[in-house]
């Protein structure tokens, strides 16, 4: 919106799809309801009755959605369930001390538009960041494999196999120093038995986020440059999960900064595995048939 393009529609593509299908169905209706406040917003004739009655049902539904979805996460014991429902009350919060009723007053339109690109945004965001990995949490302590190399046999938490190859070998290696430094930084907390000193662990992840920054600045280069359809998704998951990993800085003022940086591995090795086998297969796939198509000189990429 903020390009001035005011009839752009929101589309709920494969990307925000979590893969439950009560979940999706109501995601794609909260795209729908979000859409037509905005079509309704920028209508020519607009009708500021009808903008709130679209604006109410967008909250409403919004609301009802994230206590089906909490519903969910309990029954399926989802150890992200705390997060989401500190996520959704921060949500409700803010848009509960903003008067709904009136934003049909044009001379509110400045807060209406602040409104609709929070909400846009944080929509997006809050799929691709945690909805997208409902019910598919896994754990380092479970995924262990026994290696052995010149160095001799040890445990690999979360070996980079074979599904997670693209078929580029330069991206195929990117890929590969994540799950090496998510397997140091989780190598290193289980041979940490100081209780309180994990300034080692999160100096680990610092390089995570160093090498993760370049990584993901190279492929959205090259999607960009090829107009991926989806780019905009791609780019909005990136930046979820770097918002994550920020995280590690929290660590210090938690109560059981092990207990904290575990679950914290645990959600950037989820995600990161669905990221590549879900979305990053599709961009490769895109990237590779682009590139196959520019040597012959087919110019088929036109939007
Ligand atoms: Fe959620
Ligand atoms: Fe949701």
């Amino acid at each position: 919106m903020s390009d001035g393009n005011h009839n752009e529609i929101f589309k709920f593509t494969e990307a925000c799809k979590v893969g439950v299908p009560v979940i999706d169905a109501e995601h794609e209706h909260l795209f729908e309801f979000m859409n037509n406040v905005i079509a309704s917003f920028y209508d020519e004739n607009r009708d500021n009755i009808s903008l709130e009655e679209y604006i109410e049902v967008l909250f409403d539904y919004g609301k009802h959605h994230f206590q089906h979805e909490e519903e969910y996460m309990k029954k399926i014991n989802d150890p992200e369930l705390e997060h989401q429902l500190k996520a959704h009350k921060k949500f409700v919060e803010k848009i509960s001390a903003i008067n709904l009723h009136d934003l049909g007053d044009p001379e509110k339109d400045a807060l209406t538009i602040h409104l609709i690109e929070f909400c846009l945004k944080w929509l997006y965001d809050h799929i691709l960041y945690s909805d997208i990995i409902i019910g598919k949490m896994r754990h380092l302590a479970d995924t262990a494999v026994e290696v052995t190399d010149e160095t001799g046999t040890h445990l690999v938490y979360c070996p980079f196999e074979d599904k997670y190859r693209t078929g580029d070998p330069v991206r195929d290696e990117e890929y590969k120093v994540i799950f090496e430094l998510l397997n140091k930084t989780y190598t290193m907390l289980k041979n940490n038995h100081s209780e309180d000193d994990y300034d080692a662990e999160k100096a680990v992840l610092d390089d995570l986020a160093v090498h993760c920054i370049y990584h993901y600045a190279n492929q959205e280069k090259a999607l960009h440059d090829a107009r991926y359809p989806d780019y905009d998704a791609h780019v909005r998951a990136h930046c979820a999960f770097l918002d994550r990993l920020d995280e590690r800085d929290d660590a210090e003022g938690m109560p059981d900064q092990r207990k904290f940086l575990v679950e914290l591995l645990d959600y950037l090795y989820t995600w990161i595995t669905y990221h590549i086998t879900h979305m990053d297969k599709h961009a490769d796939e895109f990237l590779q048939q682009y590139e196959e198509d520019k040597k012959n000189g087919k110019k088929k990429f036109v939007f």
